[in-house]
């Protein structure tokens, strides 16, 4: 059994060690995975037991794994929760925590600026089940309030935006909850995993991560987590994501993440300087119209909020930004794709979150799914360029862009 008592632990240490409880037969450091679709009993009697709910026990992989168990409580711990669910993906995690709580007649208040894979669930796919949502700039209050109705459930959001870094203050959201009773606040806080945020500490009630990125962090899962307290993440269990959806996260990659986890602390704080560095190299650029990063003071509002909430001046490792229209004689979207086709180090991709940094054009990738109606609303232009500050030298990303940008 672990000595470990993590009370009054640090971050990083609570990063490495919650939710472990060493391996009693063996002595194993790291998490064993438990790669079984079943689970057998004594007896019949006890079978009966743990299905009438007498007992506790695990009965078959689709509805609970004790690897997986160790990644959920965790995330639970790191995010200041009662508990989690883990999924199979970031949209798993978001649609099964939307399933669980939500009923036909309900309304859901949520951002002008998602996800593409979320936008569409928010536009097309809950409005087909008799859902209404309204989607608004999150970051002023003033709308969301303006857009709550009498059937509203959910107020949903991400921290900060993809791929716009707006950043909405989650604790003058919380506020609203005082007014308006019942509504719950789920947030999407994959771009600001903790130790930047930790939403639920703010009043949220539900946190929603893509694990795929920063928390597994070395682009070599798929995952996702729903995390909150325990009445809401075993509605959501009982509705969704275990018995009667399957979304469940699977225990090898439950294995990679809780692996990823034990370093999210350094991660996580060299991906936020470099993306610092990065954002103030950019807006230096003459091909650079604007560039959206928290930690710039040029991003008004978002910047304050940013030092507000976020813990100790972190921000995210996430870095967009616009090239102006007409440099050189050339438009934006000719120059983005220019620049982007010439760096050598980021990969040309849309996930993020990785060691290796990752550069995306938005309006064909990860946001073209998205009407073009929805990328106005959101500012998601044809010039805008999504970067993933990985944990590269950022001299030699420096580097990098100041070669391409020859090319322009
Ligand atoms: C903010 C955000 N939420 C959710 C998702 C979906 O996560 P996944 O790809 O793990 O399903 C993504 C994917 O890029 C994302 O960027």
């Amino acid at each position: 059994m672990s000595k470990i008592d993590l009370k009054g632990a640090g971050f990083a240490t609570t990063a490495i060690h919650a939710g472990h409880s060493r391996d009693p037969e063996y002595g194993a450091l790291a998490t064993p995975i438990f790669q079984t679709s079943t689970y057998c009993f004594d007896t019949v009697e006890e079978g009966g037991d743990v299905f009438a709910g007498k007992t506790s026990k695990y009965t078959y992989a689709r509805t609970g794994n004790p690897t997986v168990r160790t990644f959920e409580k965790k995330i639970a711990i790191l995010e200041g929760a009662e508990d989690a669910i883990a999924t199979g993906s970031g949209m798993g995690a978001i649609s099964s925590a939307l399933i669980g709580l939500l009923k036909t007649g309900d309304h859901v208040v949520t951002a002008d600026t998602l996800y593409g894979c979320t936008d569409v669930v928010m536009r097309e796919i809950l409005p087909s089940f008799g859902i209404e949502t309204t989607m608004v700039d999150t970051s002023d209050i003033a709308k969301i309030e303006a857009a709550i109705k009498p059937n509203t459930k959910i107020i949903y959001f991400e921290a900060a935006a993809n791929p716009t870094m707006r950043i909405t203050d989650v604790a003058a959201i919380a506020e609203l909850k005082k007014k308006h009773a019942g509504i719950k606040i789920v947030v999407d806080n994959t771009f600001t995993p903790p130790p930047i945020l930790c939403p639920i500490q703010l009043g949220a009630d539900i946190v929603v991560h893509s694990v795929t990125k920063y928390l597994n962090g070395h682009g070599d899962v798929i995952g996702g987590v729903v995390v909150g307290t325990t009445e809401d993440v075993s509605l959501i269990k009982s509705r969704a994501v275990g018995k009667m959806t399957g979304a469940h996260q699977s225990p090898f990659n439950a294995y990679l993440i809780i692996r990823g986890m034990k370093t999210l602390d350094l991660r996580v704080r060299k991906h936020c300087a470099n993306a610092q560095a990065m954002a103030e190299f950019l807006e230096k650029q003459a091909y650079v119209s604007a560039v959206y990063y928290p930690g710039l003071k040029s991003n008004g509002k978002d910047h304050e909020v940013a030092m507000k909430q976020f813990k100790d001046g972190l921000c995210t490792g996430m870095v967009s930004f616009e090239f102006k229209e007409g440099y050189n004689g050339k438009g934006a979207f000719e120059n983005a794709k220019k620049l982007v086709n010439s760096l050598t180090l980021p990969g040309i991709g849309v996930s993020l979150g990785d060691p290796d940094s990752l550069i995306q054009h938005p309006a064909s990738m990860t946001h073209a799914n998205v009407t073009p109606e929805g990328r106005k609303e959101a500012g998601i232009t044809d010039g805008l360029i999504r970067f993933s500050v990985g944990l590269e030298d950022v001299e030699d990303l420096i580097k990098d862009f100041e070669n391409a940008a020859k090319a322009l």
